[in-house]
């Protein structure tokens, strides 16, 4: 299987920023910014799109003229873009042709939880021996073994009702305890839904709505990824390995290119951003910012627009989070350059993309005051109020992270809800963890004793909870019964255990 079931904790030894690449590094700003390619249907019937993906190792040019191993959906990093319409269905068939068993889940999908990418779920390897399913043996079968699990080989059709509003969804891989391992190594891709409600508005539209996925990787003396980022041995006695911030690079990819530069007209575009980082939260900015400052409108969230608009400084992305900004380079001259920068980085880390405004053009665009109708859930309709303690703990001897004291494993339910109905989460925290939800949106409530924070607006699937901190959250859990897991996306720490199961029934 490649990867041994601690790479995680060895990969989450945080030294700080000190991790570096050992191979020539290209100048920020000097690679073109691409746009990872949307993916044709084979076919489309009344039963919805069809699409097919084989997921395969590939050599790609990462870094120019350094060939790096990658893991890809159609063998490409970021994977191809698929673009649905609200109500739609999109079924996809993948076909594992890599070494290891995979699992694929969309993220901010409201999906049947057999198609939800259940981590024990797996889709083995294209020739795999019957059985293959319990190569979950030795220490960890206790933890793994999963009679509900449902295993298929070869090839599988995951099916997607996308009864749901438009939204910037994204898909990737999500395989019990090697999450963080197939997501560096390059299992992440887009996923677009989009309606007639957000058609009908003036915003910015085809080459002037561009994805940024957003992704640090670290590479070895021979290109490779290097997972973990850092040498084990670095990592000083007696410091629990686990206890730190999970895999980090030195490299800030937009799209698969590291620190791209985009040539763009004077006038809106809509930047989807994603950090599909394993790890890293960024504080985005504009530099420099337009004359009179909140360049960065946020139009959207996870779960997609937002009701007003909201002009931002900057905006701090946690793992899986997605806002969809609208930045108008008619602010700047015609020539002048504009980067997107990362307040919370260090050296290398502090760059991301570059703009560089080419050329006028005409522009029709405008952000209306009005983007569309959220209504709020009142936490006098909660019938049930949680808890839920995201922490570090031991587990089973070993540092890890847990969910009120307790590690994930797929018979151990941590909530069950009642389908149509409304709950209220309080989650607290020790440390920074991006705590998502499968299934529904959420709204936020409070955090610690204020109000929703400026990036908590909208219908949300993944909360920036900070050390120390709590948060409430309020979610309907309607759509389909059945089982579900929510967790930390900081992928390392999601792969030492910090999930649960969420039973709809
Ligand atoms: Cu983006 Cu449970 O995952
Ligand atoms: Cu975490």
């Amino acid at each position: 299987v490649g990867v041994p079931f601690v790479s995680g904790i060895a990969g989450s030894t945080s030294t700080g920023e000190q991790l570096v690449s050992r191979v020539p590094l290209p100048r920020p700003y000097t690679l073109p910014f691409t746009v990872p390619p949307v993916l044709a249907p084979a076919r489309s019937d009344a039963a919805g799109d069809h699409y097919e993906i084989v997921q395969r190792a590939a050599k790609v040019e990462l870094l120019p003229g350094v060939p790096t191993e990658i893991w890809g959906y159609n063998g490409i990093f970021p994977g191809p873009t698929i673009v649905s319409r609200s109500g739609r269905p999109a079924v996809v068939r993948h076909r594992n042709e890599l070494p290891v068993p995979v699992v694929v889940h969309l993220h901010g999908g409201r999906t049947p939880s057999s198609d939800d990418g259940y981590p024990t779920d797996l889709l083995m390897p294209v020739g795999a021996p019957a059985g293959q399913g319990d190569h979950m043996s030795g220490s960890h079968a206790g933890r793994m073994s999963d009679p509900a699990a449902s295993i298929s080989t070869g090839e599988r059709d995951y099916r997607y009702p996308l009864r749901q509003r438009s939204a910037t969804l994204w898909y990737h891989d999500h395989r019990m305890d090697f999450t963080g391992p197939s997501v560096w190594r390059g299992l992440a891709g887009f996923h677009l839904v989009g309606n007639a409600e957000e058609d009908a508005l003036p915003l910015p539209r085809d080459d002037r709505d561009l994805p940024l996925m957003i992704a640090d990787r670290a590479f070895g003396d021979d290109g490779s990824l290097l997972y973990p980022s850092l040498d084990p041995t670095l990592a000083r006695p007696g410091v629990q390995a686990a206890y730190g911030s999970g895999v980090l690079g030195d490299v800030i990819l937009v799209n698969g290119v590291p620190w791209p530069l985009a040539e763009v007209s004077a006038t809106r575009h809509r930047l989807r951003l994603l950090n599909a980082s394993n790890a890293r939260r960024y504080r985005l900015a504009l530099d420099p910012p337009p004359p009179g400052g909140g360049g960065l409108v946020q139009i959207g969230t996870d779960g997609g627009l937002l009701e007003r608009p909201v002009r931002h400084d900057a905006i701090d992305l946690a793992p899986a989070q997605r806002y969809d900004v609208v930045v108008d380079f008619g602010a700047y001259r015609v020539g002048q350059e504009v980067t997107l920068i990362n307040q919370f980085g260090t050296g290398s880390t502090e760059d991301v993309m570059r703009f560089r405004v080419a050329r006028s053009g005409r522009d029709d665009t405008r952000i209306p005051d009005r983007l569309s109708r959220i209504p709020g859930l009142r936490p006098a309709d909660a019938l049930v109020t949680r808890t839920m303690r995201f922490q570090h703990d031991d587990v089973h001897g070993m540092a890890g992270w847990t969910i009120n004291g307790q590690p994930f494993a797929p018979g151990l339910v941590h909530a069950r809800a009642r389908l149509d109905s409304v709950e209220i989460w309080r989650l607290t925290s020790d440390f920074h963890h991006p705590v998502h939800l499968h299934l529904a949106p959420f709204q936020v409530l409070s955090r610690g004793n204020s109000g929703p924070g400026p990036y908590d607006l909208g219908w949300k699937d993944t909360l920036d909870l900070r050390p120390a901190e709590q948060a409430t959250i309020i979610v309907r859990f309607d759509g389909y019964t059945g089982r579900y897991v929510f967790h930390c996306h900081n992928l390392e720490h999601e792969d030492m255990a910090m999930m649960g199961n969420l039973v709809v029934f």
